[in-house]
C-alpha cells in the first residue's frame, strides 16, 4: 500500500512513523513534512490547503489511503475533495469537522443530545454579550466560534476584564472572523484529560488517556500554547470514569452527529475536564493531537493503517484496540519567545545521542534540512518522548533525553508530568 499523510508537524511525524511500521505498507509519503519525517516518509512539497494539488498527487501516485493531520484541512472540506475524487481518506468530511470548526455548534449539540458539559450562553453581537456579562459569576470563560491556533480561549477574572475580552475578540477581531460568534461559559475546574478515539460514524473507540499541558510556563502560568508536552496514560482517568465517559459522552455524541445527517469518521478528540461533578467536555476536536500523538500511538499495539481502513469501512467494531503497559512522557523542545514572537534557523545538536535508542523517539514539530544540517524551523521544534515502565520512569527518561539536545533558544517546561511525583 502507499499512505499519504497530510501536515508537517509532530502529530503528523508520529502517524507517518506509525504508517511506516505497518507491514501492508511499501511507501510513504508526506505532505509537506519536515527533516524528521523525511526518515521515515518522502516529503512532496504541497501545502496543506492546497486540496486539489493533494488530490492530483495521490491520484498520479495511486495513494491507497490518506491520513488527515491538521485541524483547517478537514474543517476546509479536504476529505470531500478527495473522495469526489474516488480516493480513500481518512478524517470527517467538513459537515461533521464543523464540530472542532464551530465552538457555538459543538456546545449547542451538546446541549441538544444532554452530554455534559460547562453551562453556556452564545452570542452573535457584543453588546448583547457585555449586557449578559452583567448578570455573571467570575472567572468566567470567552470562546472564540472558529478556529484561532488554540489561543481562542479568554480566562477573565472579572467584569473589566470580560468586557475587554469581547471587544477584543467581536469587534477589534483579534482571532478574525472566528470571533463572529462567541461563547461564554461557566469556569469549571478539575484536571484536564485528552481522549483520543476511532470513530466510523456509528461505532467509537477509545484509545488509551492522555494529558497535555498547554501553558509555555511552569506551574501552568502564562499564554496558553498548542501544547507543551503530554503524558500517557493520565494518572487521573480511571475505569469508573472511562465507563461514565463511554456512556454518557462518546457513544451519545457519535449517535448526536449520526442523528444530524453529520456522520463523524476520523479521530475524535474529546477535552474533557474531571470536576467534582463528574467528567465535563471542554471541547470536541476533529483529529489527532498534538502533542498527544506523540505518546499515544508510540503505545498502540495494532497496525494503525488497519485500524484507519476499518473507520473507513464502517467496520470498527470488529477492531480490539491494545496497548502496551507501560507509559510515556514527551516533552516538547520550543524556540525561546514562543508563543508569541521567536527566531528559528539554529542548527540542532545531539540528535543522534538518541537515535537507535529503544525507548526514545524524537518527533520533529519544527526543522528543516539545509547542507546535511537540522536546523530550527518554528515555535515549537521537537517533542522528545520517552517510553517507561510507568509514568515516573518515562519522565525521568524523557528529561534525560531532552537535555542532550541542544539548539539556541532552546526552551522547555520543566514540570511536564510533575504531577505524578506527588500522587
Ligand atoms: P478549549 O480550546 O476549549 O479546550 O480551551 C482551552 C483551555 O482553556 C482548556 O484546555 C482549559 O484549560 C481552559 N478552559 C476551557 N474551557 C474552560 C472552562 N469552562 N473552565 C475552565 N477552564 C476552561
Ligand atoms: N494538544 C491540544 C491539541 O492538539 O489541540
Amino acid at each position: 500500500m502507499k499512505v499519504l499523510v497530510i501536515g508537517g508537524g509532530g502529530r503528523e511525524h508520529a502517524i507517518a512513523w506509525k504508517v511506516s511500521m505497518s507491514p501492508k505498507v511499501d511507501k510513504v509519503y508526506c505532505a509537506p513534512g519536515n527533516a524528521g519525517i523525511s526518515e521515515c516518509a518522502e516529503c512532496v512539497d504541497i501545502p496543506v490547503n492546497d486540496h486539489k494539488a493533494l488530490a492530483d498527487f495521490a491520484l498520479s501516485k495511486g495513494i491507497d489511503l490518506t491520513i488527515v493531520g491538521p485541524d483547517d484541512p478537514l474543517a476546509e472540506g479536504v476529505v470531500d475533495v478527495f473522495e469526489e475524487n474516488g480516493l480513500r481518506i481518512f478524517g470527517p468530511r467538513k459537515n461533521a469537522a464543523i464540530i472542532e470548526s464551530s465552538k457555538v455548534f459543538s456546545k449547542n449539540l451538546m446541549k441538544k443530545y444532554n452530554i455534559p458539559t460547562a453551562a453556556f450562553e452564545t452570542f452573535d453581537s457584543a453588546g448583547d454579550a457585555i449586557a449578559y456579562l452583567k448578570s455573571c459569576k467570575f472567572p468566567i470563560v470567552l470562546k472564540a466560534d472558529g478556529l484561532a491556533y488554540g489561543k481562542g480561549v479568554l480566562i477573565c477574572s472579572n467584569y473589566d476584564e470580560a468586557v475587554k475580552g469581547v471587544k477584543s475578540i467581536m469587534e477589534e477581531k483579534k482571532f478574525g472572523a472566528a470571533g463572529n460568534r462567541l461563547v461564554i461559559e461557566e469556569y469549571i475546574t478539575g484536571p484536564e484529560v485528552s481522549v483520543l478515539a476511532f470513530c466510523d460514524g456509528t461505532h467509537i473507540i477509545p484509545m488509551t488517556s492522555a494529558q497535555d499541558h498547554k501553558r509555555i510556563y511552569d506551574d501552568d502560568k502564562g499564554p496558553n500554547t498548542g501544547g507543551m508536552g503530554t503524558l500517557s496514560p493520565s494518572p487521573f482517568y480511571t475505569a469508573q470514569i472511562d465507563d461514565y465517559c463511554k456512556k454518557h459522552i462518546y457513544q451519545p455524541v457519535i449517535d448526536a452527529m449520526k442523528a444530524e445527517g453529520r456522520e463523524f469518521v476520523g479521530i475524535l478528540f474529546v477535552g474533557l475536564m474531571l470536576t467534582q461533578d463528574g467528567p465535563r467536555v471542554l471541547e470536541f476536536n476533529a483529529r489527532f493531537g498534538d502533542p498527544e500523538a506523540q505518546v499515544v500511538l508510540p503505545r498502540l499495539k495494532n497496525d494503525l493503517v488497519e485500524v484507519c481502513e476499518a473507520c473507513i469501512d464502517g467496520r470498527l467494531n470488529e477492531i480490539k484496540l491494545s496497548f502496551e503497559d507501560n507509559a510515556a512522557v514527551c516533552v516538547i523542545l520550543a524556540s525561546e519567545g514562543y508563543p508569541e514572537k521567536f527566531e528559528k534557523g539554529y542548527e540542532i545538536q545531539g540528535l543522534e545521542s538518541l537515535a537507535g535508542k529503544k525507548d526514545y523517539i524524537v518527533f520533529h514539530a519544527a526543522t528543516k534540512r539545509e547542507n546535511g544540517r537540522i536546523l530550527t524551523n518554528g515555535g515549537r521544534v521537537l517533542g522528545v518522548t520517552a517510553i517507561g515502565s510507568d509514568l515516573k520512569n518515562a519522565r525521568r527518561k524523557a528529561y534525560e533525553g531532552a537535555e542532550k539536545i541542544y539548539f539556541k533558544n532552546k526552551y522547555m517546561r520543566k514540570d511536564i508530568g510533575k504531577v505524578i511525583e506527588y500522587l
